[in-house]
C-alpha cells in the first residue's frame, strides 16, 4: 500500500475504533424490557398495568402472589405474579412500592440479590403507618439517602413519589403539555431507567438532583403533590432545564 493511502486508511480505522469505544458504554447495558414490581398495591399496580400497555413483560410481586392472578389474567401474557424474590430475580429493574416500614427487613432479607440491581424507589414514609422513629429518620437525613441506607448496593432512583395514585390515573399519557414527575438519584443509569419508564408510562422526567435532592419532593415538603407541567415543576424546585 502506498504510504499516504496507508495513512489515510490508520486515520480511518483509528477513528472507527473511537467511534466504537464512544458508544460501546451505551450499548453495554440495553434498557429494561423486564420489570419487577415490588408491592403490587395502588401505586405499584397502577404503574405495572401502564408498562404491560407501553409493552414491557412485567411480574407483580406480593407476599401472596396467588391474590394478584385476577391483575394478570386481565393484563394478558405479559404479566405475571410472583414473590418479591422471584421479581428481583426477573426484573431488568425493580419498582420498589411497598410500606416504608417493610424496607428496613426487604433489604436484609434481599441484601445479595439488591446490589447491582437498578431499583425504582416509589415508597414514601408516614408516621401512621410506618413508625415515628422512621419518620423523624427520612425527615432528618432525607428519604434518598434513607433508601439507600436500607438498600445498600442497590442502583437507586427515587420516582413516581409525588402524588396519590389517582393523580397519576388520572394524568397518564394526557395530551401535551404533560404531568412532569420528578426524579432523583445518584446512579446515571438508575436515573435514565427512571426517565424511560416515566415517558413510557405517559408522563414527563423532570430530574431534580442526586439521591440528597429527593428531601425537596418528600413528604411534608414543598415539592410534594404537585400536579404540574415540566416548565412549573422546574420552577418550583429550582431544576435548570
Ligand atoms: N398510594 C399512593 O397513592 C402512593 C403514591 C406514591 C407513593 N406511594 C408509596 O408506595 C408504597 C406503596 O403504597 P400503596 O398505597 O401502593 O400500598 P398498598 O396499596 O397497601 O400496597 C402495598 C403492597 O406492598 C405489599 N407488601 C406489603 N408489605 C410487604 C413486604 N414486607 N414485602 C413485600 N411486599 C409487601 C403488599 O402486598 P402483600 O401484603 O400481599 O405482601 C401490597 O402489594 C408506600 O411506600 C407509599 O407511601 C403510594
Amino acid at each position: 500500500m502506498p504510504f499516504d493511502s496507508f495513512r489515510i486508511f490508520s486515520r480511518v480505522a483509528a477513528l472507527a475504533a473511537l467511534a466504537v469505544v464512544a458508544v460501546t458504554p451505551v450499548m453495554a447495558e440495553p434498557s429494561p424490557k423486564k420489570i419487577g414490581i415490588i408491592g403490587a398495591g395502588k401505586i405499584g399496580s397502577t404503574f405495572g398495568t401502564l408498562w404491560v400497555k407501553a409493552g414491557y413483560d412485567v411480574l407483580f410481586a406480593s407476599r401472596h402472589p396467588e391474590e394478584l392472578k385476577p391483575l394478570v389474567e386481565q393484563l394478558g401474557p405479559k404479566a405475571h405474579a410472583g414473590t418479591p424474590a422471584e421479581a428481583l430475580a426477573y426484573g431488568d429493574a425493580v419498582f420498589l412500592a411497598v410500606p416504608y416500614k417493610a424496607y428496613p427487613e426487604f433489604g436484609k432479607e434481599n441484601a445479595a440479590a439488591l446490589k447491582g440491581k437498578i431499583v425504582i424507589d416509589a415508597g414514601n414514609a408516614t408516621a401512621a403507618r410506618d413508625g415515628a422513629e422512621l419518620r423523624d429518620e427520612v425527615d432528618k437525613n432525607g428519604i434518598g439517602v434513607t433508601s439507600q441506607k436500607y438498600l445498600p448496593g442497590a442502583r437507586i432512583a427515587r420516582a413516581f413519589n409525588a402524588v396519590n395514585f389517582k393523580v397519576f390515573e388520572k394524568n397518564a399519557g394526557r395530551p401535551e403539555p404533560r404531568m412532569a414527575i420528578p426524579i432523583a438519584g445518584d446512579d446515571p443509569k438508575a436515573i435514565e431507567t427512571a426517565r424511560t419508564l416515566v415517558s413510557d408510562a405517559g408522563f414527563d422526567p423532570v430530574v431534580v438532583g442526586e439521591l440528597e435532592a429527593a428531601k425537596k419532593f418528600q413528604m411534608g415538603q414543598p415539592g410534594f403533590g404537585l400536579e404540574l407541567t415540566t416548565p412549573e415543576l422546574r420552577e418550583k424546585l429550582g431544576v435548570k432545564p
